[in-house]
């Protein structure tokens, strides 16, 4: 239908053919919307979630038969919330993915406008990740940050696979569109220089030494890390001794969790679920959460609280 004129409107004879007119003119009417736009409070869309770790090494090594090095660099297995029509997103922001590059294997380095970091699960001394064209190397429980548009790839010098967890912000940046990624001209970025010191690398040995020195509340220690920090999540570990743990408010910043260290239980707004070493879950906005460890744990946090806060949107009750 052409777009219509005045007159059509001013002729319109029932409700009916005014809302065929107002359609062909591209106008929504906001009497009778199937949807408010406007609500009292936060919609809980996305829903809590767990992932094994155990499950998703053995769905790896698999990958790792099937898929070749040449696609070593998306040889991982992406956290999707399971809500109807996603495939991508963990929570609304945020998305976690486990990867695994192989003993020898090298992925090809990148960069992209969305933020990254990663936990460091299983390797072997050898593995590492060139940001910026420095070595950095990848310990169990290491975390390491490569912010908006800084160069990375991987490097797995040592003999056994290695395998760990992607956090990005790309939901967010899909959301409102800057995205922008590049491969690098060169396939691994050239880097000789190992830089165990990198500013952009929070060691688990040191993130540890840093808990020891912390106050212990009701046997939970915590720990923001950085600076540098990224400009749209905090990262922060908490260490919980056995029969220990926190009960949390519902926010409206999402955060998703990955054990670094130990077992325990975790009741996240009525959807319980027992974690171990590797797995993740997702704890998304607008939900409580209730944390136990059953033996002393570390729990690594990803949470967009920063980005939320500063366009004064969080909430905590
Ligand atoms: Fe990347």
């Amino acid at each position: 239908m052409a777009q219509p004129s005045a007159a059509q409107f001013r002729a319109s004879a029932d409700m009916d053919e005014l809302y065929r007119l107002l359609d062909a003119a591209g106008m929504g009417n906001g009497w009778a919307k199937r949807e408010p736009s406007l609500y009292p409070s936060p919609k809980k869309t996305f829903v809590p979630a767990h992932w094994r770790f155990e499950l998703a090494k053995a769905a790896l090594e698999a990958a790792g038969r099937f898929v070749s090095t040449e696609l070593a660099e998306r040889r991982n297995l992406i956290l999707f919330n399971p809500i109807p029509g996603n495939t991508y997103a963990t929570a609304r922001t945020l998305v976690a993915a486990y990867q695994m590059v192989l003993g020898g294997e090298t992925a090809r380095s990148h960069r992209h406008s969305p933020n990254a970091l990663r936990l460091v699960m299983d390797t072997a001394p050898g593995a590492y990740t060139v940001v910026n064209g420095k070595k950095l190397p990848m310990q169990p429980g290491d975390v390491l940050l490569t912010p908006n548009w800084s160069w990375h790839g991987h490097s797995n010098e040592s003999p056994e696979p290695a395998f760990w967890i992607d956090f990005l912000d790309v939901p967010l940046v899909e959301f409102l569109a800057p995205m922008f990624f590049e491969q690098h001209p060169g396939g691994l970025e050239p880097a000789a220089a190992v830089d165990s010191a990198s500013p952009m690398r929070f060691p688990f040995a040191q993130v540890c030494a840093r808990l020891d020195s912390l106050p212990d509340s009701h046997g939970v220690r915590e720990l923001e890390l950085g600076p540098p920090s990224l400009d749209t999540v905090a990262l922060r570990v908490s260490r919980l001794e056995p029969g220990r743990g926190f009960s949390a408010r519902r926010t409206t910043a999402n955060c998703l969790f990955a054990v670094m260290q130990g077992r325990g239980h975790s009741n996240v707004d009525g959807t319980e679920f027992d974690w171990s070493r590797g797995d993740v879950f997702v704890v998304p906005s607008w939900r409580t959460h209730e944390c136990r460890a059953t033996e002393r744990s570390h729990l690594f946090k990803v949470t967009d609280e920063p980005f939320i806060r500063r366009l004064n949107w969080l909430r905590e009750e």
